[in-house]
């Protein structure tokens, strides 16, 4: 079996070296083209690699009542095209060794033609495969050119039949068929926006989804040679309401696909990316008139039911890098506002010319057009524009032959998922040591073939087959498609060499690699007596696979072999935001430079809080856990601890303590009720840290300057702040951006969460501390106090924790021991967890 199914794939690996025209050509390991009614194969020679349909004689069920016929007309001999498979009963084609659990791509072609005594553009007949009906009372008139229908089917066993069914008195033909297994990302980790109905929410696994529209915005025709997954890619002029006040932008550059968001050029190849419909305004129009906006729609024909919608998008409009916020603009799907906000390409990619897409579900009443129009966003963005590079429709389909298949609706929340994760996280560590047990040496070669961010090829198939299966299903949010081998991640650290170590956490060491692609990345590896257990390594790949933003530390992979716990980062330049405040060797930072970290930080927790349905809570927001990149930007790390908030109608989530002492909401470690604003504390004693420069528990200090918040609530209370800062920035800072600062400090450090403000407010107000510094606009000392809400209560002095448990710390300044999550007393605070 092993030796049967690895010989397809060297073969294509082979042939994928030796094709010239797109090396990254997609390969499916498993692969079935025939050429339906040849007697010879045909190869496909334009296809990158090129592809061999072979005759169907050993996929047919039962030949007996099929005719293989030719088209007497020859100008279509040596095609695809040229043959067909007819009958007038029943006939079927079985396709063993599919994958089972995962999406196939079925492709029929239909090109009908006349033979003596046929005429198959009059054949009227059903499809059905597994027990969905695929096609229903189908016939194909067009016969200049072939009529392709494409599916991506759910497949469970690892048999597909497909039954061809003709009508009483007619017939059923085909030409061609297609299967194959389609690539992980495609479908796997899709959770559709619903549009309309927020309630709205289809569970696309155990569905057929059939492709209704692939458009190419504004073109060219992609035909199936110059796609991954050859398939036809239109252009948008047939669906264009109007092209006026719309253009054709295009560029030659290279994109960056970043494949651990989800994007690939099996997704979509960079023709779609390249080249998008924009809008063609001058500034003219806007001098003369600011309110100016039109949308750009284009309408697509549908039946009724279910549909998802897949948008794709690059932004090739920006200049590169010259945006802080790139570009934001406005969707609308059938007249509704297709997202919750604007879409803010910054929320979606971290490079320059970074495809992504994002999929809506809509449920189309009556037959009707589905509509979907971008127009400019003139309140939020900088640069006027909108545009779009591709669009596909797909119809949600789940007729069954027989009894009604359950249509599982899920809450497609990553809430309803996580929490599902959590409980059931005992049980899958039993099942993934069972595939431990169950990988073979052999199928792991094959999988180092691949590149890093490929698939984990064989723990998706072992996982299907061994009893665990279900319980993995339960959990799809551990995104398998970011499996990385245990050899690529020894291969990338010299097999965790001590030089490459760059830290330790909580959770264990963490090093520097570089994978084989190049890719610079961070590797957390669990030590074997971790505090930090499955549940937080789970949570963490659920939560990271699911969010990106460009101040948020992205995933690019993990690991699970043996019993290893690996996860693996972007790699960040610069290291802790910590290393540059105090204790260490590294330059000091200006105090601008200090507040747009604060700033990006402060942009990354309030996407956690707000970017999704239900907010997620970091728990454990630190000034170790703010990594900077080149050019000193701040992207937040460390999810492991990350908690969803409540959802509607309550206002708190029960949980054990957990977090960094110090940074600990005060009135969390009383309650246990976790919110949003306990993050807001957290941020706030961080935002001390970097004014003040010191640990924010200091055991080497006099008794009343042990805890920071306390230490600097003290002197926010006498209006003296400045004496305690950073003395590296006495004289640059600017008064009005100091006592702003302060202000913002303190609201974040009131005792009831409920006093203390959201985080964008935070973020609000850390901007205009920015706009203070930067515009040294002199100001009565008191006069925009209060700007964004009415008024600071006096401070009140908060009670801190227990000062016998701080004076347990062992904490020095500066050396990383300071961090406490490590130390005995912070275990002892969280022990009765259990973990
Ligand atoms: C033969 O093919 C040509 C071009 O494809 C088409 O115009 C013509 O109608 C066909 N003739 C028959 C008999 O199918
Ligand atoms: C079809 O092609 C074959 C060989 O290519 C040729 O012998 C035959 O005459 C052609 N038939 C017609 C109708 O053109
Ligand atoms: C297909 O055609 C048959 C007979 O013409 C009819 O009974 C059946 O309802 C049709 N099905 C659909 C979905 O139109
Ligand atoms: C598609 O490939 C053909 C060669 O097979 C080439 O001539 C054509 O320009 C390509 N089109 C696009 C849009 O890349
Ligand atoms: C863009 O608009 C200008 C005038 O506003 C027009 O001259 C030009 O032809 C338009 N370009 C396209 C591609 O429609
Ligand atoms: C519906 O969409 C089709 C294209 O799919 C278009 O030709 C037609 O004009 C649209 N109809 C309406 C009412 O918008
Ligand atoms: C959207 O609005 C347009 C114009 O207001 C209207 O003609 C169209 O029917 C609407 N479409 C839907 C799907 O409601
Ligand atoms: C664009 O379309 C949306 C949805 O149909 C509509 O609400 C909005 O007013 C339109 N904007 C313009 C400028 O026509
Ligand atoms: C198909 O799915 C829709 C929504 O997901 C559901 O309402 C319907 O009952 C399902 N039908 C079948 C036959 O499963
Ligand atoms: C084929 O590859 C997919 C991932 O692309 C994997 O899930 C599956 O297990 C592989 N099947 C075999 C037989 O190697
Ligand atoms: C795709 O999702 C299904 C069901 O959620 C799961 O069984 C399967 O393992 C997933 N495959 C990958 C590659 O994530």
């Amino acid at each position: 079996m092993e030796a049967f199914r690895r010989t397809p794939l060297l073969l294509s690996l082979l042939l994928s070296l030796l094709s010239t025209a797109t090396a990254t050509s997609f390969i499916p390991n498993i692969s079935i083209y025939i050429d339906c009614g040849a007697k010879d194969p045909i190869t496909l020679s334009k296809d990158s690699p090129p592809r061999i349909f072979n005759v169907d004689d050993s996929y047919l069920q039962s030949d007996k009542n099929t005719l293989s016929l030719s088209n007497p007309n020859n100008s279509s001999s040596g095609s695809l095209y040229s043959t067909a498979r007819v009958s007038s009963s029943s006939f079927t084609y079985k396709f063993n060794n599919m994958d089972p659990n995962t999406f196939n791509v079925l492709r029929l072609h239909f090109l009908p033609f006349s033979a003596p005594s046929y005429e198959l553009s009059t054949a009227k007949f059903s499809v059905h495969a597994l027990n969905y009906i695929l096609l229903d009372n189908f016939t194909v008139a067009d016969t200049a050119s072939p009529t392709i229908k494409e599916f991506f089917l759910w497949t469970e066993s690892s048999d597909m039949e497909v039954q061809f069914i003709p009508q009483s008195n007619s017939i059923a033909f085909v030409s061609a068929i297609e299967a194959f297994i389609a690539p992980q990302e495609m479908l796997n980790s899709s959770n559709p926006k619903p549009i309309g109905d927020p309630t709205l929410s289809v569970d696309l696994v155990k569905q057929v989804l059939e492709t209704v529209y692939r458009v190419n915005m504004p073109g060219p025709l992609i035909t199936p040679h110059n796609d991954t997954l050859w398939r036809t890619w239109v252009t948008d002029d047939p669906y264009i309401y109007s092209a006026d006040g719309s253009k054709k932008t295009s560029v030659s550059t290279s994109l960056t696909y970043v494949p651990s968001q989800g994007s690939s050029e099996e997704i979509a190849p960079p023709t779609v990316y390249n080249t998008a419909r924009s809008m063609n305004l001058s500034e003219v129009q806007f001098i003369s008139n600011p309110g100016f906006n039109i949308n750009i729609t284009w309408s697509f024909s549908v039946d009724s039911g279910y549909h998802l919608i897949r948008l794709h998008f690059c932004d090739i409009i920006s200049e590169t890098n010259s945006l802080d916020q790139g570009l934001v603009f406005t969707v609308y799907i059938m007249n509704y506002s297709a997202l919750t906000n604007n879409l803010r390409i910054s929320d979606y990619t971290t490079y320059s010319q970074e495809p992504f897409y994002i999929d809506f579900i809509a449920h189309v009443m009556s037959a009707q057009n589905i509509t979907v129009s971008i127009s400019m966003d003139r309140t939020d963005s900088k640069i006027r524009n909108a545009f779009l590079n591709g669009l596909e429709i797909f119809k949600v389909n789940n007729l069954t032959t027989k009894k009604n298949h359950p249509a599982v609706i899920l809450g497609a929340t990553i809430g309803g998922v996580i929490v599902i994760a959590l409980i059931l996280s005992c049980i899958v560590v039993v099942s993934i040591k069972k595939r431990h047990q169950k990988r073979t040496p052999d199928v792991k070669e094959t999988h180092l073939l691949w590149s890093p961010m490929t698939r984990g090829v064989n723990s998706i198939d072992n996982s299907s087959k061994s009893g665990g299966a279900t319980t993995i299903g339960a959990s799809p949010r551990v995104d398998l498609g970011l499996l990385i081998s245990l050899a690529q991640i020894k291969m990338a650290t010299d097999n965790f060499d001590e030089k490459n170590q760059i830290g330790v956490g909580g959770f264990g060491k963490v090093y520097k690699g570089v994978l084989s692609n190049g890719v610079k990345v961070a590797v957390k590896r669990a030590s074997s007596r971790s505090q930090q257990g499955f549940p937080e390594f789970q949570t963490e790949i659920e939560v990271l696979s699911q969010i990106r933003h460009r101040h948020l530390v992205s995933l690019i992979g993990y690991c699970d072999e043996r019993s290893e716990m690996i996860l693996v980062y972007e790699y960040m330049e610069k290291g802790p935001l910590r290393n540059y405040l105090y204790g260490n060797e590294s330059p000091s930072l200006s105090w601008k430079q200090r507040l747009e970290i604060c700033i990006e930080a402060a942009k990354g927790l309030h996407y956690l809080h707000t970017g999704y349905s239900q907010t997620i809570i970091h728990r454990d927001v630190k000034s170790t856990n703010i990594l900077l990149g080149e050019g000193y930007s701040a992207k937040v790390s460390d999810f492991g601890l990350s908690k969803l908030g409540a959802s509607i109608g309550e206002t708190h989530v029960s949980t054990a303590v957990k977090g960094t002492f110090g940074y600990l909401d005060p009135e969390y470690f009383k309650t246990q009720k976790l919110t949003d604003k306990s993050d807001v504390y957290s941020f706030g004693v961080t935002l001390l840290e970097v004014l003040c420069a010191r640990p924010v528990i200091d055991q080497s200090l006099a008794r009343e300057e042990i805890n920071l918040a306390e230490w600097a609530l003290m002197w926010l209370s006498q209006g003296q702040l400045e004496k305690i800062i950073d003395p590296r920035l006495v004289g640059e800072i600017n008064e009005n951006s100091l006592r702003k600062f302060g202000e913002i400090a303190e609201k974040c450090l009131q005792e009831y969460g409920m006093d203390r403000p959201a985080i964008g407010d935070v973020l609000w107000n850390l901007e205009y501390c920015l706009q203070l510094q930067e515009t040294e606009v002199r100001r009565e000392p008191y006069e925009d106090s209060g700007t964004s809400e009415a008024h600071f209560p006096a401070v009140p002095f908060v009670r801190r924790m227990p000062s016998s448990v701080v004076s347990h710390e062992t904490a020095t300044s500066g050396d990383s021991r300071s961090d406490i999550t490590n130390s005995n007393v912070f275990s002892q605070l969280i022990s009765g967890e259990g973990r």
